[in-house]
This record gives C-alpha cells, structure tokens and sequence, in this order.
C-alpha cells in the first residue's frame, strides 16, 4: 500500500523531497497532538459540511436561474412607492420583461400618467444585457423598480402579491425570436410555458386576482395565408417553436380564464420596432451592419418573392397596450360566472401597412446615409413566415386603436436613437 507521502509526492525520488515528506509527516503529528487544534480542525469540518448542505439545497430546489438579490426591509418599500399610484383611479401593474424592449416603454407610458408600476426582469442574455441595464436605469430615474428575478420564481412572485394588490399584470417577458429556438429551445419552454404558467398560479391565488394583459405573437397565425390576419382566422398551424409557445399561451391562459376566473388578454403584436428595440431583430442588425460596412443578408421567399413585415411602431404598441389595459375588465375569480364571467379576448396590434424588406433597407440607407452592402438568399425553412399584415379592427372597435406612424417616420427616430446610443458623432455617418 502506498504511504501518504507517495500519494502527496507519487514520482519524487531523491534525498531533498523524502525528507521533506518525513517532515510534514511530523507536523501532521504535532498538528493533531494539541487538543485546540483538533478543534478548529472540527470546526472546520462542521463548516464545510454545514455550506455543502445549503449548497445542495440551492440546487435542490431547481434555483439555477434565481439570484436571491431581493428581499429586505428596505427593498419591500421600494416596491410600494414604486407601486403607489399617482392619480385618481390609477392603477398598479406588475410589468413583466420591463427591462425588455416593449416592457421599458409601457412602463414608462404608464408611470408618465400617473399610475404605479413594478417591473420585473431576469436580465437573460439571449442579447446584450447591458441594453436592458440601461432601459432599468431610464426606468429607475422615472421612480420605477425592476426587480431582477424569473418568473418561474414561485416564492418572488408571491412575495411580490403580498406586497401590492395589484390590478393589472402586463406580462411582457418572454424568450422572443424565431431562430434562437434551434440553438436553445428549452429556454423557450421554461419562459413562455413554464413562467406564464407560474404566473397565471399566482395571480388566480392573489387577492384581489389583477387582470392580465400579455404578449401573444403575429406568429401564431403561422401557415396562415389569407390576408389579412384577422382573429378570426385559424391558428393552429404554427410555423416554429416559438410561435407554437406562444399559442399554447393563449390556450393556456384561457384554461385559467375558465376555471379560475381570470381576466385576460393577449395581444399578437406585429413587428415591433423603434428606440431601444431588440438588436436580434432585423431593421437593427442592418442599422449596425450597414455602420460598420459588413454586408447584409436579405432573404427571399418561394419564387423570388420579396418578405414584407406590418412593421408596428413603438409608441402605436403602448397605446394599444395602455387601450387593453384600461379596458381589461375584472378577474371574477372561480365562483365569478353568477356576475357574468370574466373577459377572454385576443387583438391584434400592427400597422396594416406591410412593406418589403428590401424598401426596409432602402430607408435605413437613406437615414444613414450609407450605402448598404447586400446579399440576397434564399430563406432557409427556419421559422419565418413570408408575409404578414394585421387586420386590426376588432381594437379599433375595443379601444379605438389607431396606428399612426409609418415605417419612413418610425425608422427616422429609431436611427437617431440609435447613433446617439452607440456614441456616433453624426458627423462621421453624415
Ligand atoms: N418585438 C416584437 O416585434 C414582438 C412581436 C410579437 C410578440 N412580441 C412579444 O412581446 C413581448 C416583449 O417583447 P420584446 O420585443 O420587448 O422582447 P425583449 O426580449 O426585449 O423583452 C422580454 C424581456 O423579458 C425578460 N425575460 C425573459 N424571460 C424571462 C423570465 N423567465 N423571467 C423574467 N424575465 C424574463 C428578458 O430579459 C427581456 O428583457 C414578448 O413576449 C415577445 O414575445 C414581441
Ligand atoms: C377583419 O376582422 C374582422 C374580425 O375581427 C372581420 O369581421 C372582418 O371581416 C375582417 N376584415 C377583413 C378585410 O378581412
């Protein structure tokens, strides 16, 4: 059997380093021969043991995606003066994914006319984190918290009920894009199915239960080729995972909407674009491709046929965001149906103007006054659809909802946010 020092020291031979074994032999000995050091020795083992449990724990209790960054006396009043309400009737929104592109903006529509908000945030970085640290600083000089926490953090989002009734939930946070869902499909699952599932949980055992506004997607109109999409067309072939994610969404929320009388509202927002927007998304990547004079790559449908989005401005978004919330009705709870039962609706919110990528590109080099470096490709069958234009006048009827910014006016605010930005000195584009 092999002595300890030939284990410390397996290939040394040589005089120097046996007698250097023989002598930490012997400090072992004294080193377990006093009494008091035998203690700290136990002590330290206690220790040990003592933070390998609560590791285990932590791991136990599926927390790999939670940072307990919250909590305290001080963070509990926060929230409420974050929540407090600024005018009469006002509301208080809990708004999921506010350090989010639509989530930022809506919540700061909200905070401007006097209603309370609190933000919510887990600050994935499915795309620069930085981006949705600075929209939480804009948001935080408003007077508005972001809680950086997930959804499916079950003891969070109690914690966050107990400490305001909420009236309305503006559930916004998401795992959003088409193509990512190859790479990494499960985040999909845990954000859109598992999170809203957990939030749905909470808000049917809150009290009083808030109506809930969310974010569906165009993109369950899928396969869908009559034009234009209007809800009442069938969506029941999705064209991608995320799209599919989104669907089950609206069944799902309509299971609590029946069962337990939740108020509820999905929005199927058509590309949305604007200041602090998503750089995964089309018109920002060319903004920073074209910069930076890197080639683009525009993508064609069958038969050559140019891709057209109803590209949705921003400000278009947070009105019909605010239109839903205003008229989101009342969660009734599940013995609710004697007062008639609580509202399940689906809008769509675009623009009804859809324009051809490549006019897309035209505009961009216009703002930017450069010239884009183009490749033209086939669309590989990863999850886009072709076309899509929104019929809106089921909101229009709701909420009056009326788009009124078109892609020429939208893109001019979004280039100029933009540069400012990412530091360009106008000078050097123009
Ligand atoms: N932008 C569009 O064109 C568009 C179109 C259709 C639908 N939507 C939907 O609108 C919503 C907002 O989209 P966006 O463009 O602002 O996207 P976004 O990615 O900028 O915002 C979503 C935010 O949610 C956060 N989030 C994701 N998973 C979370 C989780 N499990 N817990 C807590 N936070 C989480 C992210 O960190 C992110 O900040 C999403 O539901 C999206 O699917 C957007
Ligand atoms: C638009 O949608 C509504 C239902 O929301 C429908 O009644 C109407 O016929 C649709 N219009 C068109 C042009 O498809």
């Amino acid at each position: 059997m092999p002595s300890l020092e030939d284990e410390l020291f397996p290939s040394t031979p040589g005089k120097f380093k046996i007698d250097r074994g023989h002598n930490i032999n012997r400090q072992f000995h004294r080193c377990f021969a006093s009494t008091s050091t035998m203690f700290i020795w136990a002590l330290f083992l206690i220790a040990l043991t003592a933070s390998y449990l609560s590791f285990q724990s932590f791991v136990d209790s599926g927390n790999r995606y939670f940072t307990a960054s919250w909590g305290g006396i001080q963070w509990e009043k926060q929230i409420r003066n974050s929540a407090k309400t600024n005018r009469p009737g006002g509301m208080s929104v809990l708004v999921t994914g506010a350090a989010g592109f639509i989530g930022s903006h809506v919540s700061l529509a909200l905070k401007k006319r006097g209603d309370g908000v609190v933000g919510l945030d887990n600050f994935n970085n499915y795309y620069d984190p930085s981006l949705k640290k600075a929209r939480q600083s804009l948001l935080h000089s408003q007077a508005i918290l972001v809680v950086e926490g997930d959804l499916n953090d079950v003891k969070l989002m109690a914690k966050l009920f107990d400490l305001v009734a909420f009236t309305q939930v503006m559930h916004l946070a998401a795992q959003a894009g088409v193509r990512y869902a190859m790479e990494n499909p499960s985040s999909y699952v845990h954000s859109n199915i598992a999170g809203l599932v957990t939030l749905l949980e909470t808000c049917k055992s809150a009290n009083p239960q808030p109506a809930i506004v969310w974010a569906s997607s165009s993109s369950v109109y899928g396969l869908n080729d009559k034009v234009p999409f209007s809800e009442l067309d069938r969506t029941d072939q999705p064209a991608s995972l995320y799209a599919a994610t989104k669907k089950a969404g609206e069944e799902i929320t309509h299971t609590y909407n029946h069962i337990y009388g939740l108020a509820i509202t999905g929005l199927r927002f058509f590309t949305v674009y604007g200041p602090w927007g998503r750089p995964d998304m089309a018109y920002f990547s060319f903004t920073r491709n074209i910069l930076q004079g890197k080639t683009i790559t525009i993508y064609r449908g069958k038969n050559k046929a140019d891709l057209a989005r109803d590209f949705t401005y921003i400000d278009d978004i947070v009105k019909g965001c605010l239109g839903s919330l205003d008229t989101s009705g009342r969660s009734t709870g599940s013995g609710g149906k004697k007062r008639g039962p609580a509202p399940y609706r689906n809008f769509n919110l675009g623009n009804t103007t859809p324009v051809k990528v490549p006019t897309l590109v035209n505009i961009l080099e216009k703002h930017l006054r450069v010239k884009a470096k183009r490749k033209i490709m086939e669309m590989p069958g990863n999850g886009d659809v072709p076309y899509t234009h929104a019929n809106i006048s089921l909101a229009r009827r709701e909420f009056g909802y009326k788009p009124t910014t078109d892609l020429q006016t939208g893109l001019k605010k979004f280039v100029r946010w933009y540069l400012s930005y990412y530091g360009y000195n106008r000078k050097d584009v123009w």
